[in-house]
């Protein structure tokens, strides 16, 4: 199997993806990493690493979302992707990539969905005063974080936690929890029924 991480920025969740296929922990190659961002730090964590493809485009070189996403997708079949897994990648994909690659994008959300959702999350639950908040992982469709839940987890919001501890703890959660997700998503774990994925075994 052959994997695919798409980042837009610091990548610390890419580079718990790599320590993970180094330890065998996801049973997988990292074949690609791709960025829409030139001096996203991802793409240096991917380099560093020794990633076999390591790519970027900017959006601005193309007339519109779709052009990019079939551009990314071509790259991504080239290459003989299996799943796609979204790691701060900061750009909404367009119904070409979705097409493309149905029911295998991953991608992972600082907040438990459907609450707070967008592009501030930690900051919005901390805001709002939330007293739990926690990590999702889902299946990418045509919504923003919408499509099915695969794997979810908790956090708490302590009274004496700052926006800098909370977020500290979420990212500790996700490093944990995206790589035993995509491990087992690749291990044919999870049955998609409608929007509902259970657990097989
Ligand atoms: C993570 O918090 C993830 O949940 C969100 O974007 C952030 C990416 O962080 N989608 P990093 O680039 O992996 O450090």
């Amino acid at each position: 199997m052959n994997i695919a991480v798409l980042a837009s920025g610091n990548g610390s969740n890419l580079q718990a993806i790599i320590s993970a296929v180094r330890a065998k922990k996801i049973k997988a190659v990292l074949k690609v990493v791709f960025s829409d961002k030139a001096d996203a730090y991802a793409l240096t964590r991917a380099k560093k690493a020794g990633v076999p493809v390591v790519a970027h485009m900017s959006a601005k070189d193309f007339s519109s979302r779709e052009a990019f996403d079939a551009a990314v997708v071509a790259l991504l079949k080239k290459e003989k992707i299996d799943l796609v897994v979204l790691a701060g990648y900061m750009r909404i994909l367009s119904s070409v990539f979705i097409k493309a690659y149905r029911d295998r994008i991953l991608n992972i959300h600082p907040a438990l969905l459907p609450a707070f959702k967008g592009a501030h999350a930690i900051s919005d639950a901390f805001g709002y005063g939330a007293k739990i908040t926690g990590v999702t992982i889902h299946l990418v469709d045509e919504e923003v974080d919408h499509g099915p839940i695969v794997a979810q987890a908790s956090v708490e919001i302590k009274p004496k936690d700052t926006l800098a501890i909370l977020t500290a703890r979420i990212h500790k959660i996700e490093h944990a929890l995206y790589p035993r997700t995509i491990d087992a998503f690749l291990r044919g774990k999870f049955k998609v029924v409608g929007r509902v994925i259970k657990r097989r075994g």
